[in-house]
């Protein structure tokens, strides 16, 4: 590959996995059979990086594994709706071209494991995305460094990753321990953990303890997105639960932590008023699926949108996967969604269309509710600076019904 013999496409690619081992002192490259790679949209690949990775395409680059890839900037059925602007719509649709040319499979979901990208325990693989990372190492067991877009569509179209980091057993242990002394049962609930780990573990791996049954995909997923926002948490442990932590022992490595932090009521409500910044009462903008909805999360929304009605004139979002959506088509849960007023958007979500940058604006959108500890964060920090409220999903259904925040009582 690196001698070109595979095509200048590969070549390029397996030069960035060299470079890139070369600066982490990997030792070898081991092949790869799953690859999540992020930049599904053009937003964050911007103009230049979108042409690189169409040259990737038109240079005979092709996936040498199951590879599938992050949100687009566009949905399939609303963008007209949205008010995409047309530029965007037309680089988004290259983009798509190259990867379809590419053979990487066009998920355009942050949630790649509930659409058939699943590794087994121990696999050496290679995903970016910043929630789906510790997804694969916590929940899954496989093995994944932090990765980006040059990376991970190089190791896609290679079907290697160099061998460093995460990738070897001395560097999976915990660091530091969580005490969770409250019972964590809703996303929102597992949102809000995830947000508080991320601000103290930084970039350690935290082993959890205190989380005795009830853990979900779900839950974990909405854990990992969080503490990924605040943070940069690359693997965790659960005693008990994830496959490497038996004890919490084991999950150390015999070593003592560097640190203990509390999770209790006081460390919770420090979060949820963090995160819930907007004042006013009126709601505009509500997101639910940050990350991507499963069909279960989606059951529940229609559960709590059946025979309701969104306000007029606030713009309600459930974001999900093409996959996941052709089952809520035949279970009747997007036409109950729908009904209500409400958009179930497949392939995207706010922070890959651009909703900051140019349109809430234009679009009227001065506060947004969500339930999720990611999108709250980056719907303020970074899509715009949009104030948020941050509740529960039920508080959240509820203010796009009523237009009006509630809070939650003391
Ligand atoms: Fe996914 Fe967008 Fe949230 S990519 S994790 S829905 S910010």
């Amino acid at each position: 590959m690196l001698n070109g013999e595979f095509g200048p496409a590969t070549q390029k690619a397996m030069r960035i996995l060299t470079s890139i081992g070369d600066i982490y002192g990997a030792e070898r490259m081991a092949r790869t059979e799953h690859v999540h790679v992020a930049s599904g949209t053009v937003i964050s690949t911007g103009t230049g990086g979108a042409q690189f990775i169409e040259w990737m395409a038109e240079n005979g680059g092709r996936a040498r594994c199951y590879a599938t890839v992050n949100p687009s900037a566009i949905d399939s059925t609303h963008w007209k709706r949205l008010g995409i602007p047309r530029e965007y719509y037309d680089w988004q649709l290259r983009l798509n071209r190259a990867y379809e040319t590419m053979g990487i499979i066009t998920a355009y979901s942050c949630t790649p494991y509930l659409v058939g990208n699943v590794p087994h325990f121990g696999e050496l693989m290679c995903s970016a995305e910043s929630s789906a990372i510790p997804m694969y190492n916590g929940y899954f067991g496989a093995r994944t460094n932090r990765q980006g877009n040059p990376s991970s569509l190089s190791s896609a179209l290679t079907g290697r990753v160099p061998v460093y980091g995460l990738l070897l057993d001395e560097n999976r242990f915990g660091n530091m321990v969580i005490d969770v002394r409250i019972p964590c049962r809703s996303d929102h609930d597992w949102a809000t953990l995830g947000y508080f780990i991320g601000k103290h573990a930084v970039s350690r791996i935290p082993v959890l303890v205190g989380i005795e049954d009830g853990v979900s995909l779900d839950h974990c997923k909405m854990m990992c997105a969080g503490m990924n926002s605040s943070g940069a948490v690359p693997h965790f442990h659960i005693v008990g639960i994830t496959p490497e932590a038996p004890t919490l022992d084991a999950a150390l490595g015999g070593k003592k932590p560097l640190e203990t932090c509390v999770y209790d009521k006081a460390a919770r409500r420090e979060m949820e008023r963090h995160l819930c910044n907007a004042s006013g009462e009126a709601v505009d903008m509500v997101v639910l699926g940050c990350p991507h909805v499963s069909v279960y999360q989606l059951q529940q929304i229609a559960g709590l949108l059946e025979g309701r009605r969104v306000k007029e004139g606030v713009l309600m979002e459930v974001l999900t996967s093409d996959a996941i959506k052709a089952v809520a088509d035949r279970q009747g849960l997007t036409k109950t969604i729908e009904e209500s007023g409400a958009l179930l958007l497949s392939r995207t979500c706010p922070t890959c269309y651009p909703l900051g940058e140019c349109m809430a604006a234009s679009m009227g959108i001065r506060s947004m509710a969500t339930d999720s500890s990611k999108m709250a964060h980056y719907a303020a920090a970074d899509s715009g600076r949009i104030p948020v409220y941050y509740g529960t999903t039920e508080q959240v259904i509820d203010a796009a019904v009523s237009g009006i925040w509630t809070a939650a009582e003391e």
